[in-house]
C-alpha cells in the first residue's frame, strides 16, 4: 500500500531518497515525506499528493536537505485524512530532546492505547495516524534504554521493547538525532528488505527501490529488527554503530555495519541474498504507461512462465516449486482457490480448470470472505493462494486461516520471497517480471497460466491420456505468439473505444471460462476509467440487469467459438434489441459475429479452457485506452494502491 524507502551511507540522501520514492510511488500517492538528518539535526519536509511536489520542496533548498542519512515514505491513506499532517515521517521527543522520526507501513491496532498512555506521559500529537504512537513510544523509551559501549545500541534496543507493545503490521524505519549514523527498520507482516551497497545500506518495502544501488539484499523475517550503521571512520563520535578500532584498521575511511535481532533482541544471522530484478526490467522502456509496457510484454512473460515446464512432446508438465506434495495435491478431495480483485477473477477461471481438467472439485474464494466464514476444511484440502504482490492481507490471512484447519497451502506467486510464498507448504511461481502498474494485466494471464499447468499436471495424473495433455501443451505453448497477434489491434480497439467512452455504464458478458473473463473485464475499466462497468455471466442479464440496457449502452460479449457461442449469440441479439452497443470479442475467422456486433477484436483459436489467456488481452487494451481517452492517470487509478496489505 504504501512504501518505505531509507539511506544510511557515503552519499547525499535526499536525491537517492525521492528517486526510491518515484519508483515505490505505484503503492500509494496521497502524500509523500522525508527526514534527513543534518548536522545541525533533523530536517523535514512534507507534501499532499504524488511525488513530485515533494521533489520540487527538496531541491528549491539543496542545501537544507543536506546529509547520508534519511527515510522517506509514500503514503496510501488508512488512518487519517491525505494531508501534510498526517504524512509521513512522523516523530517522537526524547526526555533529554533528541528527535526520533519513524516511517511506517501497516496499522498499528493498539494504538487507540497507546496513544492515551503516551498522552498521559505529556507527548503532544499532531495527526490522525496510527503511525504515530509507535514514533513517540520510541521516543519513550529511548532513555530507558540501558547504557552501552556501543551506544547507537539504544535505538535498536528502544524499537525492540516498543515493537513488544504493539498488535498490528509494520515494516518501518526509524532515525534518532542522537545517533547520526544509525538507521534502524523491522517488521511483522508488512515486507520489508535491506539492499547491501558498498558503503552503504537501502531499506525498502519493495525491491524496485533497492536494485539501482546494490543486488545484494537481506529480506527481514516478521518480529526482527536490523541495525545499520554507515559513516566516515573519524566522524562518528561516541555513537558509532561499529567497532571504531577494527574499522580504523582496515585504512579505509568509511565503515559500515549491521546487525540483526529479534524484537526480543536475541541476534539472528541473515543471508545476503541475489535480487531477481534487474532496472531495465523496472523502467518505462519508451512506453507511456506501465500498464501498456506490460499488457505489450505479456507474449514475453508468459514464454517464461511456461518455459522448463511443459514438455510438449512427452505430454508432461514440470512443476518444481510443488516439489514432493505434488502427490498431496493430486490426491486433494477439495481445491480452495483463494484471492482478491484480479486474482480472484484468475481463481475463478482455476475453479473451471480443475473440475473440467482434472475433474477435481474446486471452490474460489474471496479470501476476505472465507477467512471469517469459519470454513469447514476437511481431509484432503488444498487451498491454492492466488496473488501477484504476495502481500495481500485478506489472502495472508485466508491461507493462515487454512493451514490452521489443517489444508495443504500452495502459492500462485509473482513476487519471489512474499509472505505468500514462504507461509506456504509450496508453490509456483508466475515469472512474469516486476508489475509495477495499479492495475494488473500481465500477472492475471500468469496466474490463469500457472493454474492451467497445475490442473493439466493433476489431470494427467489422474486420468487424462497423454495425448490429450500434449494436445492441450502444444496450444498452450502457442499463447505468447496469440497474444503478440492480439495486441496488434491496440489502435483498432482504441478506435472503438473512442466511439462509446462518453457513457458511463456498461456490461461485460460471458458464459463458462469467458465469465471470470467479463468480470475481470468490468474490473479493468472501472478501476482505471472511472466508468461505472458489471461483469456477470451472460445468462445472468435476463435476470435483472437487461432493464439497464437503453440506446447506445456499451455491452461487452466474450464470444468466442466454443460449446456455448448459439447461447451468447442469442444474448447479443437480446441487447441488440434493446439498442445496446455490442463490442464483441470473436474468433479469428468467425464472420457470422458482424451481423450482430458493431465492433469485434479478434482472438485465434484454442481450447476453451486455455481461451481466457487470450480474450482478457483485447478488454486490458479497451479498459487502457477508455482512461487514457478519458484523461486519466492510467497508472495511479485514484484511491487505489497496487498492493492491499491491511483489511
Ligand atoms: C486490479 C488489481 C487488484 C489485485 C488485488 C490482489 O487490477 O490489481 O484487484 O488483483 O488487489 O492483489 P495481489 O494479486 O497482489 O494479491
Amino acid at each position: 500500500m504504501c512504501g518505505i524507502v531509507a539511506y544510511v551511507g557515503n552519499k547525499q540522501a535526499a536525491p537517492l531518497l525521492v528517486e526510491g520514492l518515484k519508483r515505490l510511488e505505484y503503492r500509494g500517492y496521497d502524500s509523500a515525506g522525508v527526514a534527513i538528518t543534518t548536522p545541525q539535526g533533523v530536517e523535514y519536509a512534507r507534501s499532499v499528493g504524488r511525488v513530485s511536489v515533494l521533489e520540487d520542496l527538496i531541491t528549491a533548498e539543496p542545501d537544507r536537505y543536506r546529509g547520508t542519512l534519511g527515510i522517506a515514505h509514500t503514503r496510501w491513506a488508512t488512518h487519517g485524512e491525505p494531508t501534510e499532517q498526517n504524512a509521513h515521517p512522523h516523530t517522537g521527543t526524547t526526555k533529554s530532546g533528541h528527535t526520533i522520526s519513524l516511517v511506517h507501513n501497516g496499522i498499528i491496532e493498539n494504538y487507540r492505547a497507546l496513544r492515551t498512555y503516551l498522552e498521559g506521559k505529556g507527548h503532544v500529537f499532531t495527526s490522525q495516524t496510527d503511525t504515530e504512537v509507535l514514533a513517540k513510544l520510541i521516543a519513550e523509551l529511548y532513555e530507558s534504554a540501558p547504557e552501552s559501549d556501543n551506544a547507537s545500541a539504544a535505538l535498536e534496543t528502544a524499537v525492540q521493547t516498543a515493537l513488544r507493545e504493539v498488535t498490528g503490521a509494520y515494516a518501518i524505519a526509524v532515525t534518532c538525532t542522537n545517533e547520526p549514523h544509525t538507521l534502524v527498520a523491522a517488521r511483522k507482516g508488512s515486507p520489508l528488505m535491506i539492499g547491501v551497497a558498498e558503503n552503504a545500506y537501502v531499506v525498502a518495502s519493495d525491491p524496485s527501490a533497492i536494485v539501482a544501488h546494490t543486488t545484494q539484499a537481506i529480506t527481514l523475517d516478521d518480529y526482527q529488527v536490523a541495525r545499520l550503521c554507515a559513516g566516515p571512520v573519524d566522524g562518528w563520535g561516541q555513537n558509532a554503530g561499529i567497532d571504531i578500532a577494527a574499522a580504523k584498521a582496515t585504512g579505509k575511511p568509511w565503515a559500515v555495519d549491521f546487525r540483526t535481532t529479534t524484537i526480543d533482541n536475541v541476534e539472528v544471522t541473515q543471508q545476503v541474498t541475489e535480487l531477481e530484478i534487474d532496472l531495465q526490467e523496472i523502467e518505462l522502456g519508451g512506453y507511456e504507461h506501465y500498464m501498456l509496457k506490460e499488457i505489450m510484454e505479456q507474449p514475453e512473460a508468459i514464454r517464461t512462465c511456461l518455459t522448463g515446464r511443459i514438455d510438449t512432446r512427452e505430454g508432461t508438465i514440470v512443476l518444481g516449486g510443488l516439489s514432493n506434495l505434488s502427490r498431496e495435491l493430486v490426491r486433494a478431495k477439495r481445491i480452495i482457490l483463494s484471492a482478491q480483485g484480479t486474482a480472484y477473477h484468475a481463481g475463478l477461471i482455476g475453479e473451471y480448470l480443475f473440475e473440467d481438467l482434472a475433474k477435481m472439485p474446486s471452490v474460489a474464494h474471496y479470501a476476505s470472505e472465507f477467512r471469517y466464514r469459519n470454513p469447514i476444511i476437511e481431509e484432503g484440502s488444498v487451498i491454492i493462494s492466488i496473488s501477484q504482490s504476495g502481500e495481500t492481507a485478506d489472502t495472508l490471512a485466508a491461507l493462515h486461516e487454512a493451514k490452521d484447519r489443517g489444508a495443504l497451502a500452495l502459492g500462485a506467486v509473482n513476487v519471489v520471497g512474499s509472505t505468500m510464498s514462504r507461509d506456504t507448504d509450496a508453490g509456483v511461481y508466475l515469472r512474469v517480471g516486476p508489475e509495477i502498474g495499479v492495475a494488473s494485466t500481465k500477472a492475471f494471464v500468469g496466474q490463469v497460466a500457472v493454474l492451467t499447468m497445475m490442473a493439466l499436471y493433476c489431470g494427467r495424473r489422474r486420468f487424462l491420456a497423454p495425448e490429450t495433455v500434449a494436445d492441450y501443451l502444444r496450444q498452450l505453448e502457442q499463447i505468447p505468439d496469440h497474444i503478440a497477434t492480439i495486441v496488434k489491434q491496440s489502435d483498432m480497439i482504441r478506435d472503438a473505444v473512442e466511439k462509446v467512452v462518453d457513457r458511463d455504464n456498461w456490461l461485460f458478458l460471458g458464459r463458462g471460462y469467458s465469465y471470470p473473463v467479463a468480470m475481470e473485464g468490468a474490473l479493468k475499466l472501472k478501476e482505471i476509467s472511472y466508468i461505472h462497468a458489471e461483469g456477470m455471466p451472460a445468462a445472468e442479464m435476463k435476470h435483472g440487469p437487461i432493464a439497464l440496457i437503453d440506446d447506445g449502452m456499451p455491452v461487452v460479449f466474450i464470444a468466442t467459438q466454443g460449446s456455448q457461442y448459439d447461447k451468447v449469440i442469442s444474448n447479443i441479439e437480446e441487447v441488440k434489441a434493446r439498442g445496446g452497443r455490442v463490442l464483441a470479442v470473436a474468433t479469428e475467422g468467425d464472420t457470422q459475429i458482424e451481423k450482430y456486433a458493431d465492433f469485434v477484436f479478434r482472438v485465434p483459436h484454442v481450447a476453451e479452457a486455455l481461451q481466457p489467456m487470450l480474450t482478457v488481452v483485447p478488454l486490458q487494451l479497451l479498459a487502457y485506452h477508455a482512461a487514457v481517452l478519458r484523461g486519466h492517470d492510467v497508472d495511479k487509478p485514484r484511491n487505489l494502491a497496487k498492493s492491499v496489505t491491511v483489511e
